[in-house]
């Protein structure tokens, strides 16, 4: 079980990562080409969306199974159990909570110039917390 979720929160992140930076990168372009903010473009930032948030639901699980999610409780001093335990899962779920912010707040928004920079900001600044606190050590 551990195994399977461990590989799996491992593959997931790949595929969350790239459709985020599809996203961002869509929403830039969007607002530098003065363009319409398409159903298309919706889709992109949707399967964003969804791809950080069933990876917050296998993190979690994740943390609770794995040797690695209470390495640091008692001894906060190793850095590297530290960002497993602790580091890694508390950014990640502010990050997921900003992108998260951004998907409603394009949603309200009239514009399409607006539209567009709710995601691309909010999806940027998650995007790059996710990738400050990544366990590089344990992934490539
Ligand atoms: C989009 C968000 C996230 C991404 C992209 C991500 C990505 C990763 C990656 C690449 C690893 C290393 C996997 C490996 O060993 O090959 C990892 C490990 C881990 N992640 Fe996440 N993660 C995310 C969110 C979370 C959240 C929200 C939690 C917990 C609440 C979490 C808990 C963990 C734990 C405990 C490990 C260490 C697992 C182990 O090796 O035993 N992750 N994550």
């Amino acid at each position: 079980m551990y195994n399977f979720i461990q590989k799996f929160h491992s593959g997931w992140a790949y595929l969350a990562l790239l459709l985020l930076l599809v996203a961002v990168v869509t929403c830039w372009l969007g607002i530098t080409s003065k363009k319409e903010f398409t159903p298309k473009d919706r889709k992109i930032a949707l399967l964003g969306l969804i791809a950080t948030h069933f990876q917050l639901v296998v993190g979690l699980i994740l943390w609770f199974i794995s040797p690695l999610g209470k390495a640091a409780f008692g001894n906060m001093s190793n850095a590297a159990t530290r960002l497993t335990s602790l580091e890694h899962p508390l950014i990640n779920i502010i990050a997921i909570v900003l992108i998260t912010i951004g998907w409603s707040r394009h949603k309200k928004a009239a514009t399409n110039e607006a539209k567009f920079k709710a995601i691309a900001l909010f999806y940027t600044l998650g995007l790059a917390l996710i990738l400050i606190r990544i366990p590089w050590h344990l992934w490539l």
